[in-house]
């Protein structure tokens, strides 16, 4: 049964329960923008806490959502060749991209096997352009996920991409997994309409507490994560909640 312990936090009995409440979110988001704009903005975040939403996305709800009038983006991406075992677009194209006919134009793919700035601003200008009208990105939906250092997207504790808050994205170096990445920044993920973070397992347990239950922001990025003008929801399990279960929110 799912427990909601405040307005933006949802916990799930399991990961599956967590991938079809996204799966939802997806659609009805998916649809909302369709109607309102003609076109629904989408950045996926990369790790495996979103690889049953992206095989759901790409099967059983593969019919529900107008994928021709849908742009993909990244919420980051490892500097490494789309094919590589680390990409987090080869990922989400073997779930997802591969499995459903859009325009090639609508995929807004982090090119990783560029060095890394020129990665970096090679992709904030196809931002740029895709957002022109909007003047800065402002995309209906981001989906995140959560280390248990607290970093999202490829932002990690102390970081200088952490603090940049003038370009919308930028290279990123993450020393645990000793390899480089491009992410988007802060100001572009808090200027989501909605912003959905997808958090499972008993690992994160700790670092939802720190987050959710006594509100840290510093030292983790995660935490820093509040669209200024969208709506936010954590999608939990229930070991991921395990810590919240003995502490209000
Ligand atoms: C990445 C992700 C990263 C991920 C977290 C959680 O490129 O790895 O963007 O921020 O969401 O590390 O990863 P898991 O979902 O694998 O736990």
């Amino acid at each position: 049964m799912e427990t909601a312990l405040s307005s933006n936090v949802r916990i799930l009995p399991d990961a599956e329960a967590v991938a079809r409440t996204a799966a939802r979110i997806f659609q009805s988001a998916a649809a909302v923008a369709i109607a309102s704009r003609g076109r629904f903005s989408v950045a996926l975040s990369g790790g495996s806490s979103p690889q049953l939403l992206y095989r759901m996305l790409g099967t059983a709800y593969r019919e529900n959502i107008r994928w021709d009038l849908t742009h993909i983006f990244w919420s980051d991406e490892r500097c490494v060749p789309a094919d590589h075992e680390l990409s987090n677009f080869r990922l989400a194209n073997e779930a997802l991209t591969s499995r459903i006919s859009m325009p090639a134009g609508n995929i807004h793919r982090m090119r990783g096997e560029l060095q890394p700035e020129e990665a970096a601003k090679d992709y904030e200008r196809d931002l740029q352009t895709h957002f022109r009208a909007d003047g800065f990105p402002r995309f209906d939906l981001v989906l995140l996920g959560m280390g248990s250092d607290g970093h999202t997207a490829s932002l990690f504790p102390g970081a200088e991409a952490v603090s940049e808050m003038k370009r919308l994205a930028v290279p990123a170096y993450s020393a645990s997994a000793g390899n480089w990445r491009i992410t988007l920044t802060i100001p572009v993920l808090n200027g989501a309409s909605l912003v959905v973070f997808l958090v499972t397992g008993k690992a994160k347990a700790g670092i939802v507490v720190e987050i959710l239950a006594k509100g840290k922001r510093e030292p983790y990025p995660a935490g820093s994560i509040i669209p200024q003008h969208g709506r936010i929801v954590w999608l939990l399990d229930s070991d991921a909640a395990s810590g919240l279960q003995q502490k209000s929110l």
